[in-house]
Protein backbone atom coordinates (compact mmCIF):
# COMPACT_ATOMS: atom_id res chain seq x y z
CA UNK A 1 0.00 0.00 0.00
CA UNK A 2 1.13 3.12 -0.93
CA UNK A 3 0.12 5.53 1.86
CA UNK A 4 2.88 9.10 0.90
CA UNK A 5 1.25 10.96 -1.68
CA UNK A 6 2.83 13.92 -3.35
CA UNK A 7 6.79 12.63 -2.49
CA UNK A 8 8.78 9.85 -1.94
CA UNK A 9 11.52 10.75 0.45
CA UNK A 10 11.70 13.44 3.09
CA UNK A 11 13.84 15.67 4.88
CA UNK A 12 12.98 15.41 8.67
CA UNK A 13 12.78 17.65 11.50
CA UNK A 14 12.38 16.04 15.25
CA UNK A 15 12.07 18.37 17.87
CA UNK A 16 13.51 17.10 21.81
CA UNK A 17 16.37 15.58 23.17
CA UNK A 18 15.44 12.65 25.19
CA UNK A 19 15.33 9.08 25.33
CA UNK A 20 11.77 9.34 23.67
CA UNK A 21 13.80 11.39 20.38
CA UNK A 22 16.23 8.91 20.31
CA UNK A 23 13.19 5.86 19.57
CA UNK A 24 11.79 8.12 17.32
CA UNK A 25 14.91 8.61 15.53
CA UNK A 26 15.80 4.99 15.35
CA UNK A 27 12.69 3.85 13.93
CA UNK A 28 12.15 6.62 11.96
CA UNK A 29 15.79 6.19 10.52
CA UNK A 30 14.63 2.55 8.96
CA UNK A 31 11.93 3.94 6.91
CA UNK A 32 13.16 4.10 3.33
CA UNK A 33 11.10 7.54 3.41
CA UNK A 34 13.51 9.32 5.58
CA UNK A 35 15.83 10.78 3.91
CA UNK A 36 17.68 13.43 6.02
CA UNK A 37 17.31 13.72 9.72
CA UNK A 38 17.68 16.57 11.76
CA UNK A 39 17.07 16.71 15.65
CA UNK A 40 17.17 19.85 17.24
CA UNK A 41 18.65 19.41 19.91
CA UNK A 42 19.08 15.73 20.14
CA UNK A 43 22.06 14.03 22.16
CA UNK A 44 24.73 11.54 21.92
CA UNK A 45 22.13 8.92 20.88
CA UNK A 46 20.50 10.74 17.97
CA UNK A 47 23.80 11.84 16.41
CA UNK A 48 23.86 8.55 15.31
CA UNK A 49 21.01 9.01 12.78
CA UNK A 50 21.36 12.46 11.96
CA UNK A 51 22.60 15.98 12.63
CA UNK A 52 22.20 17.67 15.99
CA UNK A 53 21.00 21.05 15.78
CA UNK A 54 21.64 23.25 18.90
CA UNK A 55 18.19 25.24 18.73
CA UNK A 56 15.79 24.75 21.61
CA UNK A 57 12.33 23.25 20.52
CA UNK A 58 10.50 26.28 21.98
CA UNK A 59 12.65 28.93 19.34
CA UNK A 60 9.90 28.95 17.16
CA UNK A 61 11.77 31.13 14.30
CA UNK A 62 15.32 29.26 14.40
CA UNK A 63 13.31 26.28 14.14
CA UNK A 64 11.46 28.04 10.73
CA UNK A 65 14.28 29.01 9.67
CA UNK A 66 16.02 25.67 9.75
CA UNK A 67 12.97 23.97 8.12
CA UNK A 68 12.78 26.79 5.53
CA UNK A 69 16.63 26.55 5.12
CA UNK A 70 16.84 22.93 4.69
CA UNK A 71 13.65 22.30 2.48
CA UNK A 72 12.44 20.04 5.36
CA UNK A 73 8.95 18.49 4.97
CA UNK A 74 7.62 16.26 8.20
CA UNK A 75 8.31 18.24 11.59
CA UNK A 76 7.94 15.60 14.92
CA UNK A 77 7.18 17.54 17.77
CA UNK A 78 8.58 15.12 21.01
CA UNK A 79 7.99 17.22 23.92
CA UNK A 80 4.98 19.05 24.59
CA UNK A 81 6.12 22.51 25.30
CA UNK A 82 6.21 23.60 21.63
CA UNK A 83 2.86 22.19 21.11
CA UNK A 84 1.03 23.99 24.02
CA UNK A 85 2.84 27.56 23.15
CA UNK A 86 1.19 26.67 19.67
CA UNK A 87 4.25 25.20 17.53
CA UNK A 88 1.17 24.38 15.03
CA UNK A 89 -0.40 27.25 14.71
CA UNK A 90 2.96 29.09 14.39
CA UNK A 91 3.68 26.92 10.71
CA UNK A 92 0.09 27.05 9.71
CA UNK A 93 0.02 30.94 9.72
CA UNK A 94 3.12 30.85 7.18
CA UNK A 95 3.16 30.16 3.62
CA UNK A 96 6.17 29.28 3.24
CA UNK A 97 5.45 26.71 5.95
CA UNK A 98 1.83 25.57 5.82
CA UNK A 99 2.78 22.60 3.64
CA UNK A 100 5.09 20.90 6.09
CA UNK A 101 3.42 18.00 7.84
CA UNK A 102 3.48 18.88 11.40
CA UNK A 103 3.14 15.63 13.95
CA UNK A 104 1.70 16.68 16.88
CA UNK A 105 -1.67 19.11 17.45
CA UNK A 106 -3.32 22.29 17.17
CA UNK A 107 -2.42 24.75 20.34
CA UNK A 108 -6.23 24.44 20.91
CA UNK A 109 -5.55 20.67 20.84
CA UNK A 110 -2.71 20.73 23.06
CA UNK A 111 -5.01 22.12 25.53
CA UNK A 112 -5.58 18.60 27.01
CA UNK A 113 -2.58 19.06 28.55
CA UNK A 114 -1.85 22.42 28.63
CA UNK A 115 -4.79 22.97 31.07
CA UNK A 116 -6.00 20.23 33.51
CA UNK A 117 -8.79 22.76 34.02
CA UNK A 118 -9.79 22.53 30.57
CA UNK A 119 -9.19 18.59 29.83
CA UNK A 120 -11.15 18.48 33.41
CA UNK A 121 -13.98 20.26 31.71
CA UNK A 122 -13.99 18.77 28.38
CA UNK A 123 -14.34 15.05 30.30
CA UNK A 124 -17.02 16.37 32.45
CA UNK A 125 -18.77 17.66 29.41
CA UNK A 126 -18.70 14.48 27.58
CA UNK A 127 -19.28 11.96 30.61
CA UNK A 128 -15.51 10.67 30.05
CA UNK A 129 -14.50 8.48 32.73
CA UNK A 130 -12.28 10.40 35.36
CA UNK A 131 -11.94 11.49 39.09
CA UNK A 132 -14.89 14.09 40.34
CA UNK A 133 -12.81 18.00 40.77
CA UNK A 134 -13.28 21.46 41.49
CA UNK A 135 -11.35 24.26 40.23
CA UNK A 136 -10.22 27.67 41.95
CA UNK A 137 -8.54 30.21 41.56
CA UNK A 138 -7.34 33.57 44.53
CA UNK A 139 -10.30 34.48 43.62
CA UNK A 140 -12.38 31.45 45.02
CA UNK A 141 -9.77 30.66 47.57
CA UNK A 142 -12.63 30.34 50.14
CA UNK A 143 -14.86 28.08 47.90
CA UNK A 144 -11.57 25.59 47.58
CA UNK A 145 -10.94 25.65 51.24
CA UNK A 146 -14.56 24.41 51.64
CA UNK A 147 -14.96 21.95 48.76
CA UNK A 148 -11.11 19.98 50.16
CA UNK A 149 -12.86 20.34 53.89
CA UNK A 150 -15.77 17.74 52.61
CA UNK A 151 -13.36 15.41 50.34
CA UNK A 152 -12.07 12.20 52.02
CA UNK A 153 -7.83 12.27 51.84
CA UNK A 154 -6.01 11.54 50.42
CA UNK A 155 -6.42 14.69 47.94
CA UNK A 156 -5.31 15.26 45.15
CA UNK A 157 -4.19 18.99 43.60
CA UNK A 158 -2.81 19.62 40.67
CA UNK A 159 -1.45 22.88 38.77
CA UNK A 160 -3.39 23.76 36.05
CA UNK A 161 -0.47 24.23 33.42
CA UNK A 162 2.53 22.48 32.48
CA UNK A 163 4.64 22.28 35.45
CA UNK A 164 7.92 19.95 34.40
CA UNK A 165 5.57 17.02 35.40
CA UNK A 166 5.75 18.56 39.52
CA UNK A 167 3.14 20.19 39.16
CA UNK A 168 0.65 17.34 41.13
CA UNK A 169 0.89 17.02 44.71
CA UNK A 170 -1.29 14.01 47.30
CA UNK A 171 -1.93 14.89 50.71
CA UNK A 172 -2.98 12.65 53.72
CA UNK A 173 -4.79 15.28 55.49
CA UNK A 174 -7.48 17.70 54.57
CA UNK A 175 -5.14 20.64 56.24
CA UNK A 176 -1.89 19.84 54.70
CA UNK A 177 -4.38 20.18 51.45
CA UNK A 178 -5.54 23.36 52.31
CA UNK A 179 -2.40 24.67 53.18
CA UNK A 180 -1.31 23.38 49.79
CA UNK A 181 -4.02 24.88 47.83
CA UNK A 182 -2.47 28.29 49.38
CA UNK A 183 0.90 27.70 48.59
CA UNK A 184 -0.09 26.74 44.97
CA UNK A 185 -2.35 29.70 44.43
CA UNK A 186 0.53 31.93 45.97
CA UNK A 187 2.58 30.67 43.27
CA UNK A 188 4.33 27.81 44.46
CA UNK A 189 4.50 26.53 40.57
CA UNK A 190 4.97 29.88 39.10
CA UNK A 191 1.51 31.07 36.59
CA UNK A 192 1.19 27.39 36.33
CA UNK A 193 -0.61 27.49 39.29
CA UNK A 194 -2.67 30.48 39.11
CA UNK A 195 -5.58 27.99 39.09
CA UNK A 196 -5.59 24.97 40.76
CA UNK A 197 -7.62 21.64 40.39
CA UNK A 198 -8.52 19.79 43.37
CA UNK A 199 -9.96 15.79 42.70
CA UNK A 200 -10.78 12.93 44.09
CA UNK A 201 -7.99 10.04 44.71
CA UNK A 202 -8.89 7.37 42.80
CA UNK A 203 -7.49 4.08 43.70
CA UNK A 204 -5.99 1.54 40.99
CA UNK A 205 -3.49 0.37 38.97
CA UNK A 206 -2.19 2.59 36.10
CA UNK A 207 -1.24 2.13 32.48
CA UNK A 208 -0.93 4.07 29.45
CA UNK A 209 -2.63 4.32 25.98
CA UNK A 210 -1.27 5.59 22.70
CA UNK A 211 -3.46 6.34 19.92
CA UNK A 212 -2.15 7.92 16.09
CA UNK A 213 -4.65 10.18 14.90
CA UNK A 214 -5.59 12.93 12.11
CA UNK A 215 -8.46 14.08 14.04
CA UNK A 216 -11.01 11.64 12.36
CA UNK A 217 -9.47 8.00 12.46
CA UNK A 218 -7.33 6.91 15.36
CA UNK A 219 -4.92 3.53 15.63
CA UNK A 220 -4.06 2.06 19.23
CA UNK A 221 -0.31 1.65 19.38
CA UNK A 222 1.23 -0.85 21.93
CA UNK A 223 -0.27 -0.16 25.61
CA UNK A 224 2.59 0.25 28.13
CA UNK A 225 3.35 0.80 31.38
CA UNK A 226 5.66 2.99 33.29
CA UNK A 227 6.85 3.13 36.68
CA UNK A 228 7.92 6.78 38.04
CA UNK A 229 8.72 6.35 41.33
CA UNK A 230 12.33 6.56 41.81
CA UNK A 231 12.22 3.74 45.00
CA UNK A 232 11.38 0.24 44.23
CA UNK A 233 8.01 -0.85 45.36
CA UNK A 234 7.11 2.69 43.89
CA UNK A 235 8.03 4.62 46.64
CA UNK A 236 9.93 8.05 46.86
CA UNK A 237 9.90 11.17 44.72
CA UNK A 238 8.53 11.15 41.54
CA UNK A 239 10.63 11.04 38.43
CA UNK A 240 10.12 11.50 34.55
CA UNK A 241 10.06 7.20 34.42
CA UNK A 242 12.21 4.86 35.76
CA UNK A 243 11.00 1.81 33.36
CA UNK A 244 8.22 1.01 31.60
CA UNK A 245 7.05 -2.60 29.73
CA UNK A 246 4.67 -3.35 26.44
CA UNK A 247 1.99 -4.91 26.92
CA UNK A 248 0.40 -5.22 30.07
CA UNK A 249 -0.88 -8.11 31.05
CA UNK A 250 -3.93 -7.02 32.93
CA UNK A 251 -4.90 -5.31 29.44
CA UNK A 252 -7.75 -7.29 27.93
CA UNK A 253 -9.89 -6.87 25.29
CA UNK A 254 -12.51 -6.24 28.10
CA UNK A 255 -10.41 -3.42 29.03
CA UNK A 256 -9.31 -1.88 25.93
CA UNK A 257 -12.86 -2.04 24.75
CA UNK A 258 -14.45 -0.03 27.89
CA UNK A 259 -11.15 2.33 26.52
CA UNK A 260 -12.28 3.04 23.53
CA UNK A 261 -15.73 3.37 23.45
CA UNK A 262 -15.74 5.52 26.81
CA UNK A 263 -12.81 7.65 26.66
CA UNK A 264 -10.60 7.55 23.16
CA UNK A 265 -13.81 7.77 20.26
CA UNK A 266 -15.56 10.60 22.97
CA UNK A 267 -12.18 12.16 22.82
CA UNK A 268 -11.83 12.52 18.95
CA UNK A 269 -15.48 13.58 18.63
CA UNK A 270 -14.75 16.07 21.28
CA UNK A 271 -11.59 17.68 19.60
CA UNK A 272 -14.00 17.91 16.47
CA UNK A 273 -16.44 19.24 18.39
CA UNK A 274 -14.28 22.20 18.92
CA UNK A 275 -12.26 22.33 16.08
CA UNK A 276 -9.44 21.43 17.58
CA UNK A 277 -6.81 20.23 14.15
CA UNK A 278 -4.58 17.44 16.01
CA UNK A 279 -2.37 15.40 13.50
CA UNK A 280 -0.28 12.92 16.23
CA UNK A 281 -0.22 11.36 19.16
CA UNK A 282 -2.27 11.22 22.24
CA UNK A 283 -1.19 9.65 25.51
CA UNK A 284 -4.29 8.71 27.80
CA UNK A 285 -2.80 8.13 31.28
CA UNK A 286 -5.48 5.63 32.88
CA UNK A 287 -6.07 3.70 35.87
CA UNK A 288 -7.93 0.81 36.30
CA UNK A 289 -10.37 1.20 39.36
CA UNK A 290 -12.17 -2.28 39.81
CA UNK A 291 -12.22 -3.59 36.02
CA UNK A 292 -12.98 0.63 34.55
CA UNK A 293 -10.83 3.01 33.06
CA UNK A 294 -10.58 5.98 34.28
CA UNK A 295 -8.48 9.17 32.70
CA UNK A 296 -5.68 10.46 35.20
CA UNK A 297 -4.21 12.85 32.66
CA UNK A 298 -4.35 13.28 28.85
CA UNK A 299 -0.60 14.35 27.30
CA UNK A 300 -0.39 15.43 23.41
CA UNK A 301 2.83 13.67 22.84
CA UNK A 302 4.45 10.19 23.01
CA UNK A 303 5.01 9.22 26.36
CA UNK A 304 9.23 8.60 27.81
CA UNK A 305 9.96 6.16 28.20
CA UNK A 306 7.06 4.02 27.16
CA UNK A 307 7.60 5.31 23.57
CA UNK A 308 11.19 3.04 24.61
CA UNK A 309 9.00 -0.18 24.36
CA UNK A 310 5.92 0.78 22.46
CA UNK A 311 7.71 1.71 18.93
CA UNK A 312 10.11 -1.19 19.49
CA UNK A 313 6.87 -3.11 19.67
CA UNK A 314 5.94 -1.42 16.57
CA UNK A 315 6.32 -3.17 12.83
CA UNK A 316 4.94 -0.43 10.84
CA UNK A 317 7.17 2.02 8.55
CA UNK A 318 7.32 4.86 11.05
CA UNK A 319 7.56 7.92 8.55
CA UNK A 320 4.73 6.10 6.40
CA UNK A 321 2.46 5.37 9.51
CA UNK A 322 3.12 9.38 10.33
CA UNK A 323 2.33 10.87 6.94
CA UNK A 324 -0.40 9.17 6.39
CA UNK A 325 -2.01 11.39 8.97
CA UNK A 326 -2.16 14.52 6.50
CA UNK A 327 -2.78 12.32 3.66
CA UNK A 328 -5.76 11.28 5.45
CA UNK A 329 -4.78 7.47 4.43
CA UNK A 330 -4.86 6.48 8.21
CA UNK A 331 -8.24 4.87 8.37
CA UNK A 332 -5.98 2.47 5.75
CA UNK A 333 -3.41 1.40 8.22
CA UNK A 334 -2.90 -1.87 9.77
CA UNK A 335 -0.63 -1.61 12.77
CA UNK A 336 1.17 -4.66 13.46
CA UNK A 337 2.92 -5.42 16.71
CA UNK A 338 5.72 -7.53 17.70
CA UNK A 339 3.97 -10.31 19.58
CA UNK A 340 6.69 -10.36 22.34
CA UNK A 341 7.04 -8.24 25.10
CA UNK A 342 9.18 -5.29 25.86
CA UNK A 343 11.04 -3.57 29.14
CA UNK A 344 12.99 -0.92 29.41
CA UNK A 345 15.31 0.02 32.26
CA UNK A 346 16.37 3.80 33.03
CA UNK A 347 19.95 4.38 34.07
CA UNK A 348 19.93 7.87 36.34
CA UNK A 349 22.34 9.99 37.81
CA UNK A 350 22.77 9.90 41.88
CA UNK A 351 20.87 12.33 43.72
CA UNK A 352 17.82 12.51 40.87
CA UNK A 353 15.18 13.25 40.56
CA UNK A 354 17.15 16.13 42.98
CA UNK A 355 20.17 17.90 42.34
CA UNK A 356 22.59 15.79 41.01
CA UNK A 357 26.03 15.97 38.68
CA UNK A 358 26.26 15.97 34.97
CA UNK A 359 29.83 15.17 33.11
CA UNK A 360 30.51 11.92 34.32
CA UNK A 361 31.96 9.33 32.21
CA UNK A 362 30.02 6.45 30.68
CA UNK A 363 31.63 3.54 29.44
CA UNK A 364 30.84 -0.07 28.70
CA UNK A 365 28.28 0.21 26.14
CA UNK A 366 30.12 -2.10 24.11
CA UNK A 367 29.49 -5.03 26.50
CA UNK A 368 25.81 -4.36 26.24
CA UNK A 369 24.45 -7.41 24.07
CA UNK A 370 21.01 -8.32 24.85
CA UNK A 371 19.38 -4.54 24.75
CA UNK A 372 18.54 -2.01 22.66
CA UNK A 373 20.71 1.04 23.78
CA UNK A 374 18.32 4.47 24.21
CA UNK A 375 20.23 7.86 25.03
CA UNK A 376 18.58 10.18 27.18
CA UNK A 377 20.56 12.66 29.07
CA UNK A 378 23.80 12.22 27.35
CA UNK A 379 26.15 14.02 25.42
CA UNK A 380 29.61 13.40 23.50
CA UNK A 381 32.57 15.94 24.75
CA UNK A 382 35.72 15.38 23.27
CA UNK A 383 34.99 12.01 21.65
CA UNK A 384 34.18 11.02 25.26
CA UNK A 385 30.53 9.92 26.22
CA UNK A 386 29.29 11.99 29.32
CA UNK A 387 25.91 12.28 31.49
CA UNK A 388 24.06 14.80 30.84
CA UNK A 389 20.75 14.51 33.02
CA UNK A 390 18.62 12.79 35.28
CA UNK A 391 17.59 10.02 33.45
CA UNK A 392 20.66 9.07 30.95
CA UNK A 393 20.24 5.65 29.13
CA UNK A 394 17.24 3.71 28.59
CA UNK A 395 17.45 -0.37 28.02
CA UNK A 396 14.75 -1.72 25.89
CA UNK A 397 14.76 -5.62 26.12
CA UNK A 398 12.64 -7.93 24.51
CA UNK A 399 11.43 -11.33 25.89
CA UNK A 400 8.50 -14.04 25.87
CA UNK A 401 7.16 -12.43 29.37
CA UNK A 402 7.93 -8.97 30.46
CA UNK A 403 10.08 -10.86 33.30
CA UNK A 404 12.40 -11.57 30.69
CA UNK A 405 12.35 -8.63 29.52
CA UNK A 406 13.07 -6.95 32.25
CA UNK A 407 16.15 -9.42 33.38
CA UNK A 408 17.69 -8.76 29.86
CA UNK A 409 17.57 -4.89 30.83
CA UNK A 410 19.08 -5.44 34.48
CA UNK A 411 21.96 -7.52 33.10
CA UNK A 412 22.47 -4.72 30.28
CA UNK A 413 22.43 -2.43 33.00
CA UNK A 414 25.01 -3.91 35.00
CA UNK A 415 27.24 -3.63 32.07
CA UNK A 416 27.43 -0.22 32.01
CA UNK A 417 28.76 2.08 34.42
CA UNK A 418 29.09 6.01 35.57
CA UNK A 419 30.04 7.06 38.78
CA UNK A 420 26.67 7.37 40.73
CA UNK A 421 24.52 5.23 38.52
CA UNK A 422 21.13 4.07 39.59
CA UNK A 423 18.63 1.99 38.37
CA UNK A 424 15.16 0.21 40.05
CA UNK A 425 15.53 -3.46 39.63
CA UNK A 426 11.83 -4.26 40.06
CA UNK A 427 10.08 -2.80 36.78
CA UNK A 428 6.98 -4.74 36.36
CA UNK A 429 6.88 -5.65 40.00
CA UNK A 430 3.07 -5.28 40.82
CA UNK A 431 1.67 -7.42 38.10
P1 LIG B 1 0.05 13.45 36.38
O1 LIG B 1 1.16 14.46 36.38
O2 LIG B 1 -1.29 13.99 36.08
O3 LIG B 1 0.45 12.21 35.63
O4 LIG B 1 -0.03 12.90 37.85
C1 LIG B 1 1.08 12.30 38.45
C2 LIG B 1 0.67 11.06 39.18
O5 LIG B 1 -0.20 11.40 40.26
C3 LIG B 1 -0.15 10.10 38.35
O6 LIG B 1 0.64 9.28 37.54
C4 LIG B 1 -0.86 9.32 39.42
O7 LIG B 1 -0.01 8.33 39.95
C5 LIG B 1 -1.12 10.36 40.46
N1 LIG B 1 -2.49 10.87 40.35
C6 LIG B 1 -2.90 11.93 39.63
N2 LIG B 1 -4.23 12.12 39.75
C7 LIG B 1 -4.67 11.13 40.56
C8 LIG B 1 -5.96 10.77 41.08
N3 LIG B 1 -7.05 11.46 40.79
N4 LIG B 1 -6.03 9.67 41.87
C9 LIG B 1 -4.92 8.97 42.18
N5 LIG B 1 -3.69 9.26 41.75
C10 LIG B 1 -3.57 10.34 40.94
N1 LIG C 1 5.79 8.64 31.23
C1 LIG C 1 4.98 9.74 31.52
C2 LIG C 1 5.14 10.89 30.62
O1 LIG C 1 5.76 10.83 29.57
O2 LIG C 1 4.60 11.94 30.95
Amino acid sequence: MQLIKNTTDMKILLLGGGGREHTFAWKMTQSPHCEELFIAPGNAGTAQFGKNVAISPNDFESVAKLVKEEGIKMLVVGPEEPLVRGIYDFFKADDELKNVRIIGPSQKGAQLEGSKAFAKQFMEERDIPTAAYGEFTTDTLEEGLEYIANQEPPIVLKADGLAAGKGVVILDSVEEAQKELRAMLDGKFGEASNKVVVEEFLTGIEFSVFVITDGKSYKLLPIAKDYKRIGEGDTGLNTGGMGAISPVPFVDEKLLSKVENWIVSPTLTGLREIDAPYTGFIFFGLINVDGNPYVIEYNCRMGDPETEVVFPRLENDLVELMASLDDQKLNEVEIKMKEESAAAVILVSGGYPGSYEKGKTITGLENVEDSLILHAGTKMEEEELQTNGGRVIALTSFGVNFKEAVAKSLKSAEQVHFEGKYFRKDIGFDL
